[in-house]
């Protein structure tokens, strides 16, 4: 089953086929096309990223990257197909806010046939409002003209579904689920699939974005997670004593922004060596290691999950990805852990797609009659 989808929802602009087989429980994913375009050094001139800028961004890349894709997967047929007046018509009026995208989108679909494919799919949240639209609105406008279903999907059920584009154990339930992103910080419990429960999250910043924060008090450059790993790894004896925030609370939950606030006092009015940035860095990394792993595993045990899976940008980390292992090994052998590889793990519209196959496959497609922009689309309220 062949599916093309589409991710917007901050600033990568990404287009993904997979082809994918199996049934839920045990599928597999030939991925025809990987296609993310980033926008990350744009937004780096401020710190973050620019909501505006990104929706802009996306709307000017997203046809040559699904000419790119088409291509690429051996599905682009250059054959003139006509569109009628009011198909054109019902197309400006989905790109009512971006009328150039509507011309430039009625001219490339003009001169290709409609590819071999099943379905197509789109995040519709969490994530940007302004970004999301594009996203949303290009893929109803190819549903509309080639006449396929197009399933919406939430970014993070995405990251959650991410580990399974390699993996070949199966998931046992209960599971956990860390996610953990430049936007969330979420423990999701998994007593089946599509069955989600957020039993814990951050009350204040996400954990990525906390990196980012930090890298930017070190003056280091956006986006600040791979930054401040490097960094870190400099180091082997970290000085700084940073909190560990809500470390021995009883419920899942996080805070960052006193870690952040933490940092911030101690680069405060200093001129910082080299040496001083990487202990910083390296006490950082630490300190958010350890909440996430005390938090994880105390949620695994609490729940008695066999299953860990993790997704999101920040499980990118190498030092914490070496901690969750020896973890495993030496107290929890029976536990199988799912971790994305590496092409998977920041935002990307493979898992989007394998996401849409999974309910797909088990029947179990939400029948949204409009597909909106969610931007703080909750996962266990889908
Ligand atoms: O999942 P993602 O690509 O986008 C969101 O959905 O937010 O995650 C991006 C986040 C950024 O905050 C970035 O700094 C962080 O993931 N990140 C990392 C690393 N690589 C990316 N954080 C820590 N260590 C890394 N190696
Ligand atoms: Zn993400």
């Amino acid at each position: 089953m062949k599916i093309l989808a589409i991710e917007t929802s901050c600033d990568e602009t990404a287009i993904s086929i997979i082809d994918g087989q199996g049934e839920v429980d045990s599928p597999n994913f030939d991925v025809l096309s990987h296609l993310i375009s980033s926008q990350a050094e744009l937004h780096a001139k401020w710190g973050g990223v620019v909501p505006g800028l990104a929706k802009r961004e996306h709307a000017k890349n997203i046809i040559p990257l699904l000419d790119q894709a088409l291509v690429g997967s051996k599905l682009k047929k250059e054959q003139e197909y006509t569109l009628s007046e009011n198909q054109k018509e019902e197309l400006k009026e989905l790109f009512i806010h971006e009328i150039d995208l509507a011309e430039k989108f009625i001219e490339y679909i003009e001169s290709i046939s409609p590819p071999e494919i099943d379905a197509l799919a789109v995040t519709y949240g969490p994530g940007l409002e302004p970004a999301l639209w594009v996203g949303i609105n290009f893929t109803k406008a190819l549903g509309k003209v080639w006449q396929k279903q197009v399933i919406a999907i939430n970014h993070m059920e995405g990251h959650i579904v991410s580990p399974l584009l390699e993996n070949t154990k199966k998931i046992e339930f209960p599971a956990i689920a860390l996610l953990i992103s430049g936007g969330h910080t979420e423990i999701v419990l998994m007593r089946n699939w599509f069955d989600y429960k957020i039993i814990g999250q951050t009350r204040d910043d996400a954990v990525g974005e906390a990196f980012d924060k930090v890298a930017r008090l070190l003056g280091l450059p956006y986006p600040g997670g791979p930054q401040i790993s490097l960094w870190a790894e400099k180091e082997t004896d970290p000085f700084v004593d940073l909190p560990r925030p809500m470390i021995n609370t009883p419920d899942y939950d996080f805070s960052f922004s006193g870690l952040k606030t933490a940092v911030f006092y101690a680069v405060k009015d200093k001129k910082l060596s080299d040496k001083e940035k990487a202990h910083i860095a390296k006490e950082f990394q630490e300190a958010v290691i350890e909440v996430l792993i005390k938090k994880t595993f105390k949620a695994l045990e609490d729940f008695g999950a066999k299953s860990l899976v993790i997704g999101g940008g920040v499980i990118a980390n190498k030092a914490l990805q070496e901690k969750i292992n020896i973890v495993q090994r030496e107290k929890y052998q029976d536990l199988n852990i799912f971790l994305p590889e590496n092409s998977v793990i920041t935002d990307n519209a493979t898992m989007i797609a394998i996401a849409a196959y999974l309910h797909l496959k088990s029947g179990k497609v939400k029948r949204r009659e409009m597909i909106e922009a969610s931007g703080n689309a909750k996962i266990d309220q889908e």
